[in-house]
């Protein structure tokens, strides 16, 4: 008997009857909450209702199927999405037929699926992240049984999709490949490993042949994908060897890495492999000691500013990080311990967070939560010690010529003006032809310049830097 979860029989069952069904081929849009693990599950997603016979839609408004893939990590997260989905009860009101899913972290949380399923009976489908690969599965229950359906089933193999193309991709040039799922470090503030499961490697063939149909099919960037990459099963310096030697790939990114588990042999193969970036993203939490303890971190604040000293020895080499202020118990002291490591290390870019307090994390056991007021000035604090360095950072930059990846070219500058006797050219640029590009360097700097029309997103242009702001530098393509 054939196992009644095996995805295909539901992707065909389903494609059957929109086939019938749909005198035209219904629309899906996706919004996506969250980390580029989420983003790649989209495009996955994505991938799995084309084959199934939905085609995308530009916009909300005219969708079929709208499918938030959702996140957790902080109650904000949470409290957005809801603003959200609420929105869509009046979208679904005006045209019945729409059907609403809700999949991902959040609704991996059994007390949310259920206040999903009780309090927002608009929604046709909940799911989680342990069984999205059913979703062929629960959409044709939902599509040809008319049932409402409500599953985060966990404890099952999690199938890669792998006999589909992922053709999905929100950029042409760049894509993620997940190497790992799951996390096992529970941080005691963390609610990851409670809605991703266990760490599960996959096998380094698996990523190779992705990553290498990826590059066939035009891809210059590949951002190798995990809670914890530095705990890849298989040999992550070695995986990283392997990948740098693909054919068409210019760059090579990974994230996210645990300063734990990142070993010497990694720092050495980010100093020698050419395609390999010279950015890490290495989260700090807490500079002190004790709160990183608590946070079961497994480092000290002084090993941290030991494995960033090796990394900036690099040339060109740019550390970002992650920091929390105002967890449980955080003194004057611990907080003044995160500035001096900030002040220390001094990061090229920063994620900065107030504690969000995490059902059924250990740490929202604690009765020694900081003040409110306490952790914003915290915050407050913490930006205007890490800002200035940012700034600093890139105003060193002014004058010299790097190498930017083009992600997007913005509008041209002429732009077109309607007036009384006609419409007419306006160019707000000396020259005209004249075009606005985004894009990376190799350190990951943002980088926004002008230059001559035509440049496609993966090209990698040599641009001299003008101008140093705090979130990006500014300047003008020389090709
Ligand atoms: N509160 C605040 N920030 C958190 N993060 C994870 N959990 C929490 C929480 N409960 C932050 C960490 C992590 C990033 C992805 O989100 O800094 O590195
Ligand atoms: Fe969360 Fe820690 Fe795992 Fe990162 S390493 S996902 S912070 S538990």
């Amino acid at each position: 008997m054939q196992n009644p979860h095996t995805p295909p029989d539901y992707r065909y069952n389903l494609s059957a009857h929109i086939d019938t069904a749909y005198p035209q081929k219904p629309r899906f849009f996706i919004k996506t909450y969250g980390c580029q693990m989420n983003e790649r599950d989209s495009e996955k997603m994505a991938a799995l209702l084309l084959v199934m016979g939905f085609e995308a839609a530009d916009s909300q408004e005219t969708a079929d199927l709208i499918l938030y893939n959702t996140c957790c990590v902080r109650e904000n997260a949470e409290d957005k999405i809801f603003g959200h989905l609420g929105r869509l009860k009046h979208l679904k009101a005006d045209k019945p037929a729409l059907i609403i899913a809700v999949g991902g972290c959040m609704s991996q949380q059994s007390e949310m699926a259920q206040t999903l399923r009780e309090k927002h009976r608009y929604v046709n489908l909940i799911f989680g992240t342990a069984n999205r690969h059913r979703l062929p599965e629960f959409l044709w229950r939902v599509m040809c049984g008319g049932e409402r359906v409500a599953d985060i089933t966990e404890g099952e193999e999690l199938p890669e999709i792998t006999d589909i193309p992922v053709t999905t991709r929100e950029f042409s040039h760049k894509a993620g490949v997940n190497i790992m799922y799951g996390c096992d470090n529970f941080c005691s503030y963390c609610i990851v490993p409670y809605v991703r499961g266990r760490e599960k490697s996959r096998p380094q063939a698996d990523i190779l042949h992705e990553a290498a149909a990826l590059a066939n099919d035009g891809v210059k960037e590949i951002m190798l994908l995990g809670q914890n990459v530095n705990s890849y099963a298989y040999d992550f310096p070695r995986l990283l060897r392997e990948v740098n030697k693909i054919d068409g790939l210019e760059r090579i990114r990974f994230m996210t890495s645990h300063p734990k588990d990142f070993s010497d042999e990694l720092v050495a193969a980010m100093r020698d492999l050419k395609k390999v970036c010279k950015s890490v993203h290495l989260p700090l939490q807490s500079g002190s000691t004790r709160i990183l303890a608590d946070m079961n971190r497994k480092y000290t604040k002084e090993q941290y500013i030991a494995l960033a000293r090796k990394l900036t020895a690099i040339p060109d080499f740019a550390l970002t990080t992650d920091i929390i202020v105002g967890y449980p118990s955080e003194t004057e002291a611990d907080f003044l311990d995160t500035l001096d490591v900030v002040r220390q290390v001094r990061f090229a870019g920063a994620f900065t967070f107030i504690y969000s307090k995490r059902s059924g994390t250990p740490a929202a056991q604690r009765e020694d939560s900081v003040p409110r007021k306490v952790a914003n000035e915290r915050f407050d604090r913490l930006t205007a010690e890490l800002y200035p360095i940012f700034t600093e950072k890139n105003l060193a930059k002014v004058g010299g010529v790097v190498d930017v990846m083009v992600d997007e070219a913005a509008s041209p500058l002429v732009t077109s003006v309607e007036c009384l006797g006609g419409s007419h050219n306006v160019t707000n640029s000396s020259e005209v032809g004249v075009v606005k590009y985004k894009g990376r360097t190799d350190d990951h700097t943002l980088v926004h310049f002008e230059a001559h029309e035509g440049l496609k997103a993966g090209d990698i242009v040599p641009v001299r830097v003008t101008e140093g702001k705090t979130f990006y530098v500014s300047g003008v393509g020389l090709d």
